[in-house]
């Protein structure tokens, strides 16, 4: 329900921290200082946009789907809306019919992450204490804007949050968010926690399963965050499986985690059928492969996992043709919406049972 409104308030974000150029990022809303600061125009700019003219805001409106795409059109858009406006929107996303589609708790997804950042974060030309401000300003803000919506028991619909994802990736290292901002996974967690003092806050990755010694990294920085006190609730395993990988490492590794005691949830959950190409359709012999792995997720997760860390597993796309791997047939449904396979597999493993 609430993926929208994630999509606006990141949009709302990015509006006002572009609306103050040359004194780096803002945060905050949308009419609350944009323009050139001044009483319309200074005489120092050789451009002139829309939003530097007035004294007011001028906005235009938005669709969460324009905001997430980047085909060249809506690029095209994103550029010219960041030019041109410093107020938006929602043009359907926002009216009841998306809004408020049923009761339902929603994992927030990922307050930080070296991919798909904002472009201001390279060309940021403000110190690295100004840079670190902004981004636990905008994590604290987003939980905060979230934790404020409940449910008719008081619960926030926002029931949980990756707070930071994929810190082991090969180019996270270099990405500004550590190489600006010491100790940065953990200033995250605590800047969440700043926003909603009873969110679940997870550590989220990939690979945790196929890749021993990146889980043992990965339980090392988590083990070291609890002994300093830094909030962390629990790990996220994304578990982008193949048909054939990983095998024997998919207990242990589950075992593993859930013996942090925190919670765990499977996050990502797909299963390629075509990791080495080759595939012109979904043989049966791939289709069976696939529904055992999604067998072992929900079995070994269903069993292992004790009841009070079990959060819960999320399935990365309905049909296959939908998914980010769409070569992959990678997901539960066809393109009909037609439960595959995979979905029976899923089903056993959910019910306790194992693969034969
Ligand atoms: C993917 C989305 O599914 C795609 O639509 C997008 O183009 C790229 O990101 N790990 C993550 C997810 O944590 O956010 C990624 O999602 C998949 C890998």
């Amino acid at each position: 329900m609430k993926k929208v409104m994630t999509l606006l308030f990141i949009a709302v974000m990015i509006i006002g921290c572009s609306s103050d150029s040359g004194s780096g990022p803002t945060v905050g809303g949308p009419s609350g200082g944009g323009g050139n600061g001044g009483d319309g125009n200074d005489g120092g700019e050789t451009t002139e946009f829309l939003k530097d003219i007035a004294n007011f805001p001028i906005g235009n409106i938005v669709s969460a789907q324009k905001l997430n795409s980047s085909s060249s059109d809506n690029l095209g858009f994103k550029e010219v809306l960041l030019d041109e406006f410093n107020s938006i929107t929602a043009e359907n996303d926002m009216k009841v019919s998306n809004m408020f589609i049923s009761p339902t708790r929603v994992h927030g997804h990922t307050l930080a992450w070296h991919n798909q950042q904002p472009s201001w974060f390279n060309s940021f030309s403000g110190t690295d204490e100004e840079f670190e401000t902004a981004v636990m300003d905008y994590i604290t803000a987003t939980v905060t804007h979230f934790a404020e919506e409940k449910d008719s028991n008081g619960n926030s619909i926002v029931a949980s949050w990756d707070v930071f994802n994929e810190a082991f990736d090969p180019n996270a290292s270099s990405n500004v968010l550590f190489t600006k901002i010491d100790d940065v996974v953990a200033k995250c967690f605590t800047a969440a926690r700043a926003g909603d003092p009873d969110v679940k806050l997870f550590y989220n990755d990939y690979n945790i399963a196929g890749s021993p010694d990146k889980r043992n990294n990965i339980i090392n920085m988590v083990d070291d965050l609890i002994s300093r006190d830094i909030p962390i609730d629990g790990i996220g395993m994304q578990m982008h499986l193949n048909h054939d990988w990983p095998t024997s490492d998919l207990p242990s590794a589950i075992q593993d985690i859930a013996n942090t005691g925190l919670l765990v949830h499977i996050s990502e959950l797909d299963v390629k059928v075509n990791y080495g190409g080759g595939q012109t359709s979904l043989t049966t012999d791939r289709a069976q492969a696939q529904a055992n792995q999604y067998q072992n997720a929900a079995y070994y997760f269903t069993t292992i996992v004790p009841a009070a860390q079990q959060h819960g597993i999320t399935i990365w796309g309905f049909r296959d043709q939908d998914s980010w791997i769409n070569n992959d047939w990678p997901l539960l449904f066809d393109n009909n919406f037609n439960p595959k396979l995979a979905y029976d597999g899923f089903v056993e493993g959910l019910k306790g049972n194992a693969v034969n």
